[in-house]
């Protein structure tokens, strides 16, 4: 099986999470960080994973375009989808909607929050303001959901699979 971690980050932590999926899936495996590089041959994948990160509300406008750019295609694929963020609960909830579009919420065969981090050390002036002001911290906070990964790489694992022998 071929997958391919299509991925934005701001300060790495999406970064971690695609190496710890990577380590997860086992298998061949490739990682595009979208933002440095070019996704070639979307269509010789079987599993493909997009993941970004939500600032002031909004994930990655290279994953969004994406996501639209190849929704045709992704729709014919196994899919996976999931975001970090600070939040937790409803609001979580309500930015992982509104990060992908909805025919590819709806095929996707996992879609999770995989938690976040806050790295002080990585931010510039505005956004240890934006911090600061907004989720009321200026300590770095880890919050990666390491249980959340292993779960979402053991559905997609175990989703595929099944399919695959239907
Ligand atoms: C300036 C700034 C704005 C952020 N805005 C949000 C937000 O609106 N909602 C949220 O849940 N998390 C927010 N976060 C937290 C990020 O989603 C979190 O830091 C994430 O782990 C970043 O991953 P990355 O390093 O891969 O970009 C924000 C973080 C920063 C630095």
């Amino acid at each position: 099986m071929k997958t391919l971690i299509v991925y934005a980050t701001r300060h790495g932590s999406t970064e971690k999470v695609t190496s710890r999926l990577m380590e997860l899936i086992k298998g061949d495996v490739t990682s595009v960080n979208l933002e440095k590089q070019k996704v070639t041959g979307l269509e010789n994948y079987d599993l493909i994973i997009i993941g970004g990160s939500i600032h002031e509300g909004s994930i990655q406008s290279s994953i969004h375009k994406f996501c639209i750019q190849h929704e045709r295609l992704l729709l014919e694929k196994n899919l996976g989808l999931f975001i970090l963020c600070i939040e937790t609960g409803i609001k979580a909830l309500t930015q992982i909607e509104n990060a992908f579009p909805e025919p590819l919420r709806a095929k996707s065969l996992a879609m999770d929050t995989l938690g976040g981090e806050l790295l002080i050390e990585r931010m510039n002036f505005i956004e240890k303001f934006l911090v600061k002001k907004i989720m009321k911290t200026k300590e770095s906070v880890y919050r990666l959901d390491n249980q959340a990964i292993e779960v979402f790489a053991q559905t997609l694992l175990s989703k595929t699979t099944q399919l695959a022998v239907q």
